[in-house]
């Protein structure tokens, strides 16, 4: 059995919890830079940070934290340690046999994720999304709860898709975008811009990369 340590004691913890493979991982507890609490979900919060936790290199590590940005802070830490991360895949997901998924990423319940499809390192596909066949999911993406992106779309790096958005067939949606709930993706989307409704227009840039999930 392999030790995990998940990063972030936050709400999505939660999913995150729910679809680990326990056959092969023990949860050994969280790191959360921000919490003060003892424990969390019933684990405890080892460390506010990896240079506090013991033996920190024998662990394997999920990285539980929506925000985009933030993950990838923390996936470069792991990374410049050459820490191990798992991905998370709940047992419900769909992945076809031709679609290639990464490393750190989560892929909730009943996500599906199709044919030649690739998923790149630290995305999340949430629960009920769907990346159609050829699709391809750049680092850092989150694509959120019952979102739908048609065939041979390309999602760029830290972009965020909101819930139930739908983006049509073969169009390129920019590095850093937050796409709003419900917005209709009709026409290619420049880098760093939030966009929503339908069909989505741009509401305004997100220079400084905040998401608002
Ligand atoms: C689009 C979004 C990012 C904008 O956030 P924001 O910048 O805080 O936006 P505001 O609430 O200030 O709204 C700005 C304007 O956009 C409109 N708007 C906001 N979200 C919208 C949406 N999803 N669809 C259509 N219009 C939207 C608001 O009505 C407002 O219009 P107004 O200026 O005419 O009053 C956010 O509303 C959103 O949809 N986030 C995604 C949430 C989500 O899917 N979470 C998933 C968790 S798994």
């Amino acid at each position: 059995m392999e030790k995990l340590i998940i990063i972030g004691a936050g709400g999505y913890a939660k999913s995150v919890l729910d679809s680990i493979d326990y056959y092969n991982y023990e949860v050994a507890g969280f790191v959360d830079e921000f919490s003060s609490n003892a424990e969390h979900l019933g684990y405890p919060i080892l460390a506010s940070s990896l240079e506090e936790v013991k033996n920190a290199e024998q662990y394997f590590y999920f990285i539980a934290i929506g925000n985009n940005r933030h993950r990838k802070r923390w996936h470069d830490r792991l990374k410049e340690r050459n820490f191990r991360l798992i991905n998370v895949v709940d047992k419900s997901a769909l992945v076809s046999q031709r679609a290639t998924i990464g490393n750190g990423c989560f892929i909730g319940k009943m996500a599906i994720v199709n044919s030649k499809s690739v998923v790149c390192d630290d995305c999340i596909i949430n629960s009920r999304a769907l990346i159609e066949h050829g699709c391809y999911v750049s680092d850092h993406a989150n694509i959120s709860t019952n979102a739908v992106i048609n065939g041979d779309v390309r999602v760029g790096i830290g972009s965020f898709l909101g819930s139930c958005s739908v983006t049509r067939g073969q169009l390129k949606i920019g590095n850093w975008v937050t796409v709003g709930a419900g917005a209709v993706v009709v026409s290619h989307i420049g880098d760093h811009l939030i966009v929503a409704g339908v069909p989505a227009r741009t509401i305004r840039n997100c220079d400084n990369g905040d998401e608002f999930i």
